[in-house]
């Protein structure tokens, strides 16, 4: 009785909010109220085609003599005003031609906003944003996205569709690649660094470009982890691991948010009004617009909740998809169905005024132009500065999966080294999927950034051996001949950047084609031997991770890629990367994550009927939060400053951190929590802090984490987010297996 009138007050208070949200909150500063002001007079003088024309998105495409359309009559649509916004048109010259459709023949004048997918950079391409996660260094990511925005900016681009911070579970899904892994406390902190580095602190300014966090929501929890299926997951679940860095998206400012293809417990996220308005715009109060993913306003009719492109158009603009890319239901639909009163008017000017604010924030209004300066286009693209802090970020996104009897750091001088693989000598491959403008050409491969360090001072003997995907084995002699002249064995092999991203899952996520196959052959030859891994997901590579002594991986390393690796291979560097994604065993085990809840029947090795698997252990290759260094880190004296935690009072955990190796390094400290007992069942581990600290050879540092009760909260049976009093455990380590472990009451 008592929960029924608790809902009932919770519904009511639901009620009372969604009436409001859409109204201008209290706390609005004074300078937007002055903006709400210019559109509430905008707003006033629309047709309501105009308001509809606000509401839909056209892709072009660029090619070299100038703009060209898949339709014709887009040119035509603009000038008429049924346009708000254009993507994949790039290029000051092209952006100003279009924008002066736009703003001199409409009649109100109002610019259109520029799209494209800049995700790990717009020229200069970064590593692929799975990889910069495993960096753990949030200031530069934050600093990669800077630069991105920095170059697109530049070339006319004033909106990008990143950071994707979908939470993945399954390597299968190929979009893993785009986003940070599997954990949501690390997942919201990038989130939000790479919101910070697109929109800086003023989104008008001309070196600044509005984010779009995507794709709302669980777009990564598809079942099977093939691409635009289906999801079903707890509302629980949903809150507790996937929507969190999309809270942390919105509270770092994100101006748009993209709807996900997929659906959610039977309905299709662009027309969940659920999330869209209950959630997004009316709990986290989001004053920003959400663009549907391309076509999913229409493709709601093969979801099967609309039988026609005007139920799509009425389903999504009521449930609160803004923007329709590409699908033209709004451009058809819209306005028929609000004149035969089916989409209420109300729903159109929200949208319209949402989509018009970010306008006014970039500054669109003022100056339509401000993102068409050819001079900036022309110094900032590639810019030396640039390239560096791509090299830096593809050194700290590299992972060391292994390194046997100290194989690596190799010695520069005085060796011959067979360098061995399809990806060797691939360019294209080293900037990754969704790339921008990115080209194959601007980047360094591997066997380019060894001869580049290594000159004369050792000879490289290349064979490709085989191909990424192919099953011909007539290359594997010149490649055994090879390693038989060498000292040193460098194996290049993976994925080629297209079986990674978008609509590109694997049901096998093994070394494709017959490289292990090669590797094989090499390994009997019992030479030392590395391997440098290319892939955009975890692989299921258990013989190698037992036969190949060293492992580097290296994940798709952007424009200066090979030379980074080059830097690690040969010790100017020293990995520091840690894993943000679980490698398994097998595909069997998959979904395969470390926050796992613990069953009523954890395995026991003393049992039979625990949880487990007969043909494969339960444990990963390697875990959560794993990375070695060339040096070796011991962890000693965890230690809590009280064994009670009281209200609001904080607890602090400190952890010593001996440097016991060779090399002065950098180490990602991971700090740990577990729930013991909860109203509902609570993962084995969650992160709740982590710091990459520099120690030098032989030291010994404290490493310090804060712990509040905030950090404790959870959905819990009523689903309020709260924290329960009772017992915790404390992990701390150098990865989210080997940890030393504490405990404390929250009272
Ligand atoms: C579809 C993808 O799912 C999305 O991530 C991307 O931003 C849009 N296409 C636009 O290219």
């Amino acid at each position: 009785m008592k929960t029924k009138l608790h809902l009932l007050i919770l519904s009511f208070a639901i009620l009372l909010l969604s009436g409001s949200c859409n109204k201008q909150g209290k706390n609005t500063p004074p300078e937007d109220k002055m903006t709400e002001k210019k559109i509430d007079a905008l707003l006033r003088q629309m047709t309501l085609e105009e308001k509809v024309g606000q509401m839909n998105q056209y892709s072009g495409w660029v090619d070299t003599t100038g703009p060209n359309f898949g339709d014709k009559n887009i040119f035509e649509e603009i000038k008429k005003g049924w346009v708000g916004s254009v993507l994949n048109i790039t290029g000051t010259e092209n952006v100003r031609m279009i924008q002066h459709m736009a703003v001199d023949c409409t009649r109100l004048h109002i610019p259109l906003i520029f799209g494209l997918d800049v995700i790990h950079g717009y020229r200069t391409i970064f590593p692929v944003p799975l990889a910069e996660a495993c960096s753990w260094d949030l200031e530069a990511i934050e600093q990669g996205a800077r630069i991105a925005a920095t170059e697109a900016s530049s070339a006319g681009i004033n909106w990008t569709f990143a950071p994707m911070v979908d939470i993945a579970r399954d390597p299968r899904w190929g979009r893993i690649m785009e986003g940070a892994g599997e954990d949501p406390y690390l997942g919201s902190l990038v989130a939000a660094a790479r919101v910070k580095g697109f929109q800086g602190n003023d989104l008008s300014a001309d070196n600044t470009i509005v984010a779009c966090a995507k794709h709302y929501a669980a777009y990564g929890a598809a079942e099977g982890g093939r691409d635009y299926n289906t999801v079903d997951i707890s509302e629980r679940t949903l809150r507790d691991v996937y929507l969190r860095p999309f809270k942390a998206a919105a509270e770092a400012g994100c101006g748009t948010f993209m709807n996900s293809f997929n659906e959610i417990g039977g309905i299709p996220s662009t027309g969940n009004s659920h999330l869209l308005r209950d959630i997004l715009k009316c709990e986290w109060n989001f004053r920003g617009f959400v663009v549907s993913d391309w076509g999913s306003v229409g493709e709601m009719i093969n979801h099967g909740v609309a039988a026609n492109k005007a139920d799509a158009a009425a389903l999504a603009a009521t449930a609160g998809c803004d923007m329709d890319m590409e699908s033209r239901c709004y451009r058809e639909e819209l306005v028929n169905l609000v004149r035969q009163g089916k989409v209420d008017m109300k729903y159109i000017d929200d949208a319209v005024r949402r989509i018009l604010r970010i306008k006014f924030q970039l500054g669109l209004f003022d100056d339509p132009y401000r993102y068409c300066n050819p001079e900036r286009e022309k110094n900032l693209i590639l810019h030396p500065d640039h390239l560096k802090a791509a090299k830096e970020m593809a050194i700290k996104s590299m992972v060391l999966l292994r390194n046997e009897g100290n194989i690596l750091p190799l010695k520069k001088s005085g060796q011959t080294i067979a360098l061995i693989g399809p990806l060797a000598a691939s360019k294209d491959d080293m900037i990754g999927g969704w790339s921008a403008l990115g080209q194959g050409n601007d980047a360094v491969s591997l066997y380019e950034g060894l001869t580049a360090k290594l000159g004369n001072a050792s000879r490289i003997v290349y064979a490709r051996g085989c191909g990424i995907a192919e099953e011909n084995r007539t290359g594997f002699q010149e490649a055994i001949n090879a390693v038989r002249k060498a000292d040193v064995i460098l194996l290049a092999m993976g994925e080629s950047r297209h079986m990674s991203g978008e609509a590109s899952s694997r049901a096998c996520i093994d070394l494709p084609g017959v490289q292990e196959d090669l590797i094989k052959e090499i390994i009997k030859l019992g030479k030392p031997t590395v391997l440098v891994l290319f892939n955009g997901r975890p692989l299921v590579i258990p013989w190698i991770a037992e036969h190949v002594p060293a492992i580097l991986e290296a994940w798709f390393p952007g424009i200066r890629g090979g030379e980074a690796i080059a830097d690690i291979l040969f010790g100017d560097a020293v990995p520091s990367g840690k894993l943000v994604t679980t490698f398994p065993h097998s595909i069997g085990q998959i979904p395969l994550y470390y926050n796992h809840k613990n069953t009523g029947r954890p395995y026991s090795p003393d049992s039979y009927y625990t949880s487990r698997y007969l043909d494969e252990t339960n444990d990963p290759l390697f875990p959560f939060g794993y990375g070695l260094s060339y040096t070796t880190f011991a962890y000693s004296g965890l230690q809590l400053s009280d064994s009670v935690m009281t209200g609001n009072k904080p607890l602090t955990v400190t952890v010593t951190v001996t440097n016991t190796g060779n090399y002065d390094a950098e180490e990602v400290v991971q700090l740990y929590v577990r729930d013991m007992v909860g109203s509902v069942t609570r993962p084995v581990k969650e992160l709740k802090g982590f710091k990459k600290v520099p120690i030098k050879k032989g030291e010994s540092v404290k490493v310090s984490f804060t712990l509040t009760e905030a950090d404790l909260r959870f959905y819990d049976i009523n689903m309020n987010f709260v924290s329960e009093p009772g017992e915790f455990r404390v992990y701390a380590g150098g990865n989210s297996r080997d940890v030393l472990e504490g405990s404390f009451w929250l009272k």
